[in-house]
């Protein structure tokens, strides 16, 4: 594997570093009040980030896979919320378009989705369905030109700001997950209506809601794929959006390093710099040695999808792995700046608070765990 980035990946790293120091920053206030970032996606829309790997032809920047990795990496050291704004709209909320869209579906969405005059959001976690996610209970009924869906969805990032969503139901119930459908839902469409706004512990400034579907009526030309495919839709964007969680994780915990470091350095106890303390010096070299791993199976995973090749295995190792290392490393931030690290006058206990729900949206942990344990 070669582990140096070409001119054009560091290019797009700095454009986006230069970016997200620039406009981003300066917004993070409004967003941990709970603003949605809009007008930041719609600069990030006209930079061309909301369809990094999409191809050209339907509007997008056609580069690799690594080089929209690296866009989620640098945005989410400066906003996690940015982070997984961005990787859910492309990886589960365009991409299944993109693969498995008839060319009429790709034509109608996927330039609107890709210039990111269009937010997309992916609808498969339901009230009593996270982990098992075949179990799902919304119900989708074919009647004339429409399917006719019924159900409810939980946690849904994006959700109320979103235009398209990506959404699961079941056709067959006896068919298990053969009979799981993929639609694509336009969000004024009657009978989707937004719920609750959950109140979460971080990530201020993305949505995270509920849907109910009562009655929506769904036109059969936007069944994604064939009824029985939905499933393997679902997982299969799946993989591709683990790697850019454990992007995100990665971005949380290197701007949680950086923090305590130049924290370390500055601030003196018992005569030196806290960074001169055995006690200190080691905690940060531990947490450089994890993030440096993460990165690297990060970095791998996107790698091979980059050159076409198969990431499952390497998705959820780079998840698993580098979720851990966010909540440990910024764990240990907040242990490095003390009592300051526990107040939100600096920026480690928003990075902590970010941190754990990589742990879980995607897959959990444990799920990782088993997808991995089944590659084995
Ligand atoms: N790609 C393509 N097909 C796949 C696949 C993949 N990665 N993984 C499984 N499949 C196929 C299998 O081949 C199988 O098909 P066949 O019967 O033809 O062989 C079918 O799907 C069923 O597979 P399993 O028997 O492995 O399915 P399962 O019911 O045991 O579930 C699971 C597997 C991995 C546990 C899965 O349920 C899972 O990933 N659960 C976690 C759900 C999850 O990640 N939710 C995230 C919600 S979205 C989100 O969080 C976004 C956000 O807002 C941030």
């Amino acid at each position: 594997m070669n582990l140096t980035f070409t001119a054009e990946q560091e290019m797009m790293r700095k454009m986006v570093r230069d970016f997200a120091e620039n406009e981003i920053a300066p917004f993070i206030e409004n967003m941990e009040k709970g603003e949605f970032p809009r007008e930041i996606l719609r600069k990030m829309g006209e930079l061309g980030l909301m369809g990094i790997p999409v191809p050209e032809k339907y509007g997008g920047a056609e580069m690799d896979f690594t080089s929209y990795i690296i866009a989620i990496n640098e945005i989410s050291r400066v906003s996690a919320t940015l982070g997984v704004i961005l990787s859910v709209h492309t990886s589960v909320g365009t991409n299944p378009i993109v693969y498995f869209g008839t060319e009429e579906q790709k034509q109608k969405y996927v330039p609107k989705l890709a210039s990111g005059e269009y937010l997309g959001a992916f609808c498969l976690t339901e009230p009593s369905s996270g982990s098992d996610a075949a179990s799902l209970k919304t119900r989708a009924v074919k009647k004339g030109g429409h399917y006719v869906l019924n159900g409810s969805k939980m946690f849904i990032t994006n959700g109320g700001e979103a235009d398209i969503y990506i959404v699961f139901a079941n056709t067959d119930a006896r068919l298990g997950t053969k009979g799981i459908a993929a639609f694509i839902v336009e969000k004024d469409t009657p009978g989707l209506v937004i719920g609750k706004d959950e109140k979460k512990m971080g990530l201020h400034g993305s949505r995270t809601v509920q849907l109910t579907f009562e009655d929506m009526h769904v036109p059969v030309e936007n069944l994604l794929g064939n009824e029985s495919e939905g499933f393997k839709i679902a997982m299969a964007n799946l993989d591709v959006g683990r790697i850019g969680i454990a992007t995100q994780a990665l971005g949380i915990a290197e701007a949680a390093l950086s923090a305590a470091t130049a924290y370390a350095k500055e601030r003196e106890q018992f005569g030196k710099p806290i960074a001169a303390q055995q006690g200190i010096a080691f905690k940060l070299a531990d947490m450089a040695t994890s993030v440096e791993a993460a990165k690297l199976l990060v970095y791998r995973a996107a790698d091979l999808r980059s050159k076409g090749l198969k990431c499952g295995m390497e998705a959820s190792m780079a998840k698993l792995f580098a979720t851990k290392t966010a909540v440990e490393v910024t764990t240990e931030a907040i242990q490095v700046f003390g009592g300051y690290g526990y107040t939100e006058d600096y920026p480690v206990e928003r990075y902590f608070r970010d941190a754990k729900v990589t742990e879980i949206y995607e897959g959990t942990s444990e799920i990782q765990r088993i997808v991995i344990s089944k590659y084995l």
